[in-house]
């Protein structure tokens, strides 16, 4: 069975072809991404309007893109899946709109997907699948959660985010020191060149001995300590900036590592997936790597160009969802958008 996926939730159209069959992992058969980040540069953050017209010019072009290199017609598509929601809502009626009518002028089915699911599902894309059950560090940028996964569908939250997502926190801290939007993946490479040690930052909800997390007080005290530092921030020969990006990451990495370890231990399962954009970052991957195998626990993670945004995830998490028996295409072209929809309220039908 052939499922093609359209991903437009926020500012990266993707599309993929992922085939499934029997009882074997699902595998993908091409993807395509268009990042709109230079588009929104400009603006130090999304546009939601800008987002959905760039959605409409992309997602057609990169349907083609996909089909040629997997060397498939859009009549060998079996169903056509899409990002139903969290997401912005303009930008995801536009995928939305475009697999309904697909599905209808090719007399298939569709399927809507919740994107979370979607992250939480793409380390399956890999190489080295995990297996049920395990526990889930979904990291993006609007989310950051502790997950129980025991199969397809059955999601126990553990632990979330009372404010900011870890991936805001990366995004807000680096704006304020400058660094451009989306700010993450800045960040991370300056603070490579900096000591973590360099300024005592909170780590925030540590020790609440739950496993929530809150990380609006960070960007606070990144902001006390940028103005302290004034121009020293931008000397030339300083290592300030650098110092500041890596003291930021190392307590961001500490608290998603700690709660993550509390979290194992306290279901008692010995594998943990990390999904979701920040699960791209380097110093996260080497830290959690380091415990994980020093404790005999099974760390599993998206192929990096997989962590963020992208077409190929919502394809595997339809054809996933499809092979568990959870959820039934539908026949209905009529459709809506969850732009708030939290992963454990995911309905089975
Ligand atoms: O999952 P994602 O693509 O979008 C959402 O669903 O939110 O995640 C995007 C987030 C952004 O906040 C971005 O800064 C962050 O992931 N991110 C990173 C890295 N790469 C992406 N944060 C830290 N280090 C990285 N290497
Ligand atoms: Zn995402």
């Amino acid at each position: 069975m052939l499922i093609l996926g359209i991903e437009s939730s926020c500012d990266e159209t993707g599309v993929a072809l992922v085939e499934s069959g029997g009882a074997a992992v699902p595998v993908l058969r091409s993807h395509a991404l268009f990042s709109q980040v230079d588009m929104h540069q400009a603006y130090g953050g999304v546009v939601p309007e800008l987002a959905s017209r760039d959605h409409i010019r992309r997602v057609l072009p990169l349907t083609e893109l996909v089909l040629r290199d997997a060397g498939c017609r859009l009549a060998d598509v079996d169903v056509v899946a899409f990002t139903r929601g969290p997401g912005l809502a303009g930008a995801l009626l536009v995928g939305a709109g475009v697999a309904c009518a697909l599905g209808a002028a090719l007399e298939r089915p569709v399927l809507g997907v919740h994107h979370l699911e979607g992250h939480l599902l793409s380390p399956f894309l890999s190489a080295d699948p995990p297996e049920f059950p395990f526990v889930a560090l979904l990291v993006s940028g609007g989310h950051t959660q502790l997950m129980r996964v025991d199969g397809v569908g059955r999601y126990a939250i553990l632990g979330e985010t009372i404010d900011d997502a870890a991936g805001e926190a990366f995004d807000k801290s680096a704006k304020l020191m400058g660094l451009g939007y989306p700010g993450g993946p800045a960040l991370s490479r300056l603070a490579e060149q900096g000591d973590p040690t360099a300024f005592k930052l909170p780590r925030p909800l540590l020790h609440s001995g739950n496993l929530d997390f809150s990380f609006a007080g960070l960007k606070t005290a990144v902001l006390t300590q940028a103005k302290k530092l004034g121009d020293q921030l931008e000397a030339a020969g300083s290592t300030a900036k650098a110092d500041l990006a890596a003291s930021t990451q190392a307590a961001i990495v500490e608290v998603l590592l700690k709660k993550s370890l509390a979290a194992l231990k306290e279901t008692g399962l010995r594998r943990l997936v990390v999904a979701g954009g920040v699960g791209a970052n380097r110093e996260l991957r080497r830290q959690l790597n380091l415990a994980c195998a020093q404790q005999g626990v099974r760390v599993h993670y998206p192929e990096l160009h997989l962590c963020t945004d992208n077409g190929a995830m919502i394809a595997m998490a339809a054809a996933m969802r499809l092979q568990a028996g959870v959820q039934q295409a539908n026949w209905v072209y009529a459709f809506d958008v969850k732009p708030r929809w939290p992963l454990d309220a995911l309905e089975v039908n």
